[in-house]
């Protein structure tokens, strides 16, 4: 038998208590032995809470009981997250978390310190919540060469564009729906700004190319910018316009960035709409796969958590190599990028816009304005030429 701790119970740890009491019998067949719920430690007593015989308040109740075998964190952020981490992996405790925050900012010290105490530090469920993509990208496409892991990494920003494209919602109507909904926060800093999907993006980097990536190194521009004019020039090009965060290797030169993107109507990412998120690993021998599903909520973001739990607890010993190396060097800078951009320009810069880009596919004007796609050219030069920077956007391809 297995001991579980879990540290912050609310939508994601309180998933998690519910799966491990409640779907017990599934959880011990898959697992080989029985895994029981010990602690739950919390800030604030709640008394009605199903779990409330487990609370403890004090951490070192958890660090110090020999029984505990796991601790789960999901209190989020980088403070007591990480001094609840630190200290079950400090105390011989394996660590599963779901906090893309604390893996991004602090994961190269965290492995190194699992590798010293011989437990296992995993996190599947810091990347698109219940979709299984870090352990594949690991080891079921452990053949490959990696040269590409793109994704729709956030399901709030997801909804958004959709209800603009879609519905023909203003970006301040469908971000006050997202809200009404539960799905945006009430600062969307994080979200629409991209940088929860930078904090996945760099993760998702590390374990392709095995190299740390800092989310603080990485170019990142989120979905305030696009508005319902970009919208329906995407539409009227047969496009979608995602928010997608990338990592890739282009001429020897690796890459990682959040930036809106235009997308084909019949690539396999462009039909992922609302919260969903999707991940798209392109391998050497794979060729291109689409991992794709809810990326939060309760249930799918514990049911990943407990999946980890499960993948330790079967293979007792077993060092799991989920990691990646400090590096010296950053990813090449975002203006080096090579690919096709969406631009959007007033009428009259048409001719000026040319002559600094080149060949570029019009699409009818509208509201003055012009849209085009450019032959393939560096981020830089068609961030430079544009009047309005934030509308240079590569077409994913
Ligand atoms: N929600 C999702 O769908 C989702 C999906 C994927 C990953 N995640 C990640 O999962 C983690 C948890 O997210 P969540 O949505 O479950 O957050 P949440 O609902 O806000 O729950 C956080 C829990 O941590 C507790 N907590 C906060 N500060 C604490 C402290 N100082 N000491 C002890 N407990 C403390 C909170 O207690 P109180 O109840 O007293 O505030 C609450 O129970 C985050 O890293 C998040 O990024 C979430």
């Amino acid at each position: 038998m297995k001991q579980i701790a879990i540290a912050g119970l609310g939508v994601v740890g309180g998933g998690v208590a519910d799966l491990l009491v409640n779907h017990a019998a599934v959880i011990e067949k898959n697992a080989g032995e029985e895994v029981r719920l010990k602690a739950v430690f919390t800030r604030t007593k709640k008394p009605d809470s199903p779990f409330a015989s487990y609370f403890v308040s004090d951490f070192s109740e958890i660090e110090k009981n020999p029984e505990i075998d796991l601790v789960v964190e999901t209190i989020g952020g980088c403070s007591v997250a990480l001094d609840v981490v630190t200290r079950a992996l400090k105390a011989g405790k394996h660590v599963v978390t779901a906090n893309k925050q604390l893996v991004a900012e602090h994961g190269l010290e965290l492995f190194a310190l699992a590798k010293a105490n011989g437990v296992n530090f995993l996190f599947e469920a810091s990347v698109a919540g219940g979709i299984p993509v870090l352990n594949p990208l690991t080891r079921c496409l452990g053949a490959n060469e990696i040269t590409e892991v793109s994704g729709i990494l956030n399901g709030t920003t997801n909804y958004i564009l959709t209800q603009m494209l879609e519905n023909g919602e203003s970006y301040a109507d469908a971000l006050s729906n997202a809200q009404r909904l539960g799905y945006a926060e009430v600062d969307p800093t994080a979200d629409v700004e991209g940088i929860d999907a930078a904090r996945k993006s760099c993760i998702l980097s590390g374990l392709a190319f095995g190299k740390n990536v800092s989310p603080d190194d990485i170019h990142v521009e989120g979905i305030s910018k696009v508005d319902a004019l970009d919208a329906q020039f995407a539409e009227a090009g047969g496009m979608k316009i995602k928010l997608l965060g990338r990592t890739l290797v282009q001429n020897g030169k690796r890459f990682c960035f959040v930036s809106p993107h235009l997308v084909k109507s019949s690539a396999l990412l462009a039909g992922v709409n609302d919260v969903f998120n999707a991940v798209c690993v392109r391998g050497s021998a794979v060729g291109e796969v689409l991992f794709a599903g809810p990326g939060a909520g309760r249930y799918p973001t514990a049911s990943a958590v407990v999946g980890d739990i499960i993948d330790i607890v079967k293979n007792p010993g077993r060092m799991q190599p989920a990691g990646w190396e400090a590096c010296a060097e950053k990813p090449a800078d975002f203006s080096q990028f090579h690919a096709r951009f969406y631009i959007r320009v007033p009428e009259s810069e048409k001719e000026a816009m040319e002559r600094q880009l080149g060949k570029i596919t019009w699409l009818p004007a509208r509201a003055g304005y012009l849209a085009g796609v450019t032959s393939p050219i560096e981020a830089g030069r068609a961030i430079g030429a544009s009047p309005r920077p934030a509308s240079a956007w590569p077409i994913f391809e």
